[in-house]
């Protein structure tokens, strides 16, 4: 805390962080501090969200086939109103969008892009479960042909400029990280002050973990490898500190905080439950790649069980993949067992 009692604002943060890069324009700075106030806007209707007629269904179905809820359409709009006139964006993609989303031509465009989940969770909205928002930046590659074409939008986690998330739990948490060594830095937003403070200075997620967090209901539609991968975190041995704790509270951005801060893998495999989504049930640009990078930042690793999640060629704007997240030693031993190098 400094002289004001206040400690250090996301805002110095930023600025301290861009002020060290030569290049930098101011326009990464507006573009952060913009979502952040749209993530402030929705963690006051996630706070209020019991008193007011903002929980349930909308009964409608989007594009992921799923029903949504009236937090997942105010976080989408909220973010999309928010982000549109800054000046700073070329476009967007929204889980909650089937395509690309057009800046409108009254506002000036830039050269960001941005991909983001408006609510992860959304399943734990009515029960007071933690939920989150998740996003990854990207710049325009140069010379593009101006047109709003998802094969110039689309590029590879790797090329994430900056990603993160936001928790709205018992606190509201900010985590994220503009990658290069930059570490991965976590905020808690005081209410009082209505502002994000540095409070998870350079966070490092243990090298290996004992939580292992899996949906084990889709047991029954996992492949042979799966079930002995999930088996193995089960299996007592003294010297590898199994069996690991099981922790899954079903959602992604809560379940991830806690394995990035306590040590773990989150794994989400590719099952046959529904035969339309045969690679599992996250998505790539909106979830995967976002926390890869912060993970990789942080000192573990991501990986679709096969290589890198950051490394994967996008094709479609919702791809899912199959994601095991986490502590590096935990998530290269699934890699092994997916990937087949370690017998079943
Ligand atoms: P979203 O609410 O954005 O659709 O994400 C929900 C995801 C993710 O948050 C969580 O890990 C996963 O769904 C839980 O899925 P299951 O209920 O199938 O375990
Ligand atoms: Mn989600
Ligand atoms: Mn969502």
């Amino acid at each position: 805390m400094d002289r004001q009692g206040v400690g250090t604002t996301i805002t110095q943060h930023i600025l301290k962080q861009q002020r060290e890069k030569p290049e930098a324009t101011g326009a990464f700075t507006t573009l952060l501090n913009e979502l952040i106030v749209a993530a402030k806007v929705i963690s006051r209707e996630v706070n209020k969200a019991g008193l007011v007629d903002i929980l349930g269904s909308t009964g409608k179905i989007n594009v992921q086939e799923e029903q949504v809820q009236k937090l997942d359409v105010f976080a989408n709009q909220i973010i999309i109103e928010r982000m549109q006139h800054i000046g700073q964006l070329w476009c967007m993609g929204s889980e909650e969008d089937p395509d690309l989303i057009e800046i409108p031509a009254q506002y000036p465009k830039g050269d960001y892009i941005l991909f983001f989940d408006p609510l992860d969770g959304s399943s734990n909205i009515d029960v007071n479960v933690s939920i989150g928002t998740i996003f990854g930046i990207y710049k325009r590659k140069e010379g593009g042909s101006g047109d709003l074409l998802l094969s110039e939008a689309l590029q590879p986690g790797i090329e994430q400029v900056a990603a993160g998330y936001f928790i709205y739990g018992s606190s509201t948490i900010m985590v994220y990280t503009t990658g290069n060594g930059t570490g991965v830095h976590g905020f808690t937003l005081f209410p009082s002050v209505g502002e994000f403070l540095l409070s998870h200075e350079n966070i490092r997620i243990p090298g290996k973990g004992k939580i292992y967090s899996v949906n084990e209901g889709n047991y029954p539609y996992w492949d042979e490898k799966t079930r002995a991968l999930v088996d193995y975190f089960k299996t007592p041995d003294r010297e590898t500190g199994r069996p690991y704790t099981s922790r899954y509270v079903g959602s992604l951005v809560a379940d991830f905080h806690r394995n990035l801060l306590k040590g773990g893998i989150f794994m989400y495999p590719a099952d046959m439950k529904d035969p339309k989504k045969p690679t599992g049930k996250l998505r790539l640009m909106v979830e995967a790649n976002p926390l890869a990078m912060v993970v990789r930042e942080a000192g573990g690793y991501a990986s679709d069980g096969h290589g890198p999640i950051l490394e994967i060629e996008p094709t479609e704007l919702h791809q899912r993949v199959p994601l095991y997240i986490g502590s590096k030693e935990d998530v290269e031993m699934a890699e092994a067992f997916i990937s087949g190098r370690v017998e079943a």
